[in-house]
Parts: structure tokens; C-alpha cells; sequence
């Protein structure tokens, strides 16, 4: 599963922090820590409707209210946990340049939204950290994930690791 191939990349590189765009009821990131409880990990989701944001059961009102109930009573109540109710648009500014080592992609999954994730957060990317994401997938309504990571690689001639459960990784140098 996402989170197998995340805890190896975590564990491979001694990384000590993650930040997940796009958290829903934070079935991921609650694996993660059950692993490495004290990993410091940032939620960024605005648990909201938009329009552009129409492509999966996610993104009925609803559900969303009842997404950030569960996330918060599993994991944002913890002391290593910051949850930032905004968009990645919105929350990616508040991290400088070259500081994160691990940012998992898992938003919007429109492929403009897609190729906006990976040109906003891979700047924030320090030396040797990870840029990676889900729903990797060739066909289907998440098919804009891969057009989007496909085309930043090669434009960014960066190499692109596919793993499984639709996990995309790229690794600065
Ligand atoms: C597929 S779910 C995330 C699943 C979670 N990462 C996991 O693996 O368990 C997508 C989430 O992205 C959030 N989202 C949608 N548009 C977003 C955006 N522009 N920025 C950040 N999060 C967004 C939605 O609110 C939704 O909760």
C-alpha cells in the first residue's frame, strides 16, 4: 500500500518529517505514524468544496465534514501532527525554499492541478529529500496524475520512480 512504500522511503533516507496535501480522513498518514509515532508530519487539506474539485466521493460536502472529523480524532490532535486547513496553493508558501524532505502529492488529481503541485512543492524540496505521490494510474478518472508527473520529469529531466499501489517518486540530487 502508499503508506508500505512511504515507510521504506522514510526509513531508507532516516527522513524525520512529512508533509501530505491532501489528508481526507487521514487514512495514510494514521499507517505512517503507527510505524514512527514521532515522525513530524503537516496535513494540508482544506476539507472543502470547489468546483474544480468534482472527481471522486471526496469531494461531496458531506463527506469532507465527516473526513476532517475522523482525521482530527486520529491524528491532528497529536503534538507532532499540524494540520493547515488551506489549499496547496494556499499553504505552500509558508515553507521556504529547500526546507522539506518528504512531500506526498494527493490533492486535486486533475492534471493541472497535478502539474501545479509538483512545480509549487518541488522548490521546497531540500538536497537528497523526496517528491513523491498517489494514484499513479494509466487509465481512469485519476489519469491526470500520471500525464501531469510524466511531463514535469521530463521537461525538469528528473527521474521518475513508479512503486507500487500507484506511488510516483522523484529524488533530488
Ligand atoms: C484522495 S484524498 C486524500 C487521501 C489521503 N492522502 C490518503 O492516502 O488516505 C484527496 C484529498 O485532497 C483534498 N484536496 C482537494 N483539493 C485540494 C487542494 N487543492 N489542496 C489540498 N488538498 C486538496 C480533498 O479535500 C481530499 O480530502
Amino acid at each position: 500500500m502508499r503508506w508500505d512504500v512511504l515507510l521504506k522511503i522514510i526509513k531508507d533516507n532516516n527522513y524525520r518529517s512529512l508533509v501530505e496535501v491532501g489528508t481526507a480522513r487521514s487514512n495514510n498518514v494514521s499507517k505512517i505514524l503507527e510505524s514512527i509515532p514521532d515522525l513530524s508530519v503537516t496535513c494540508i487539506d482544506p476539507y472543502m468544496q470547489y468546483s474544480d474539485y468534482a472527481n471522486d466521493r471526496n469531494a461531496e460536502k458531506k463527506k469532507m465534514t465527516e473526513n476532517l472529523r475522523i482525521a482530527k480524532k486520529r491524528v491532528f490532535s497529536r503534538d507532532n501532527v499540524t494540520h493547515i486547513r488551506k489549499t496547496s496553493r494556499g499553504a505552500v508558501r509558508m515553507f521556504p525554499d529547500r526546507s522539506l524532505e518528504l512531500v506526498f502529492i494527493d490533492g486535486n488529481h486533475r492534471a493541472d492541478y497535478v502539474m501545479d503541485d509538483v512545480q509549487m512543492w518541488w522548490p521546497k524540496i531540500k538536497p537528497a529529500g523526496t517528491l513523491t505521490g498517489h494514484d499513479y494510474k494509466i487509465k481512469g478518472n485519476h489519469k491526470g496524475v500520471k500525464e501531469a508527473v510524466d511531463r514535469f520529469a521530463a521537461i525538469a529531466m528528473l527521474e521518475l520512480v513508479i512503486y507500487q499501489d500507484m506511488v510516483w517518486s522523484i529524488k533530488k540530487a
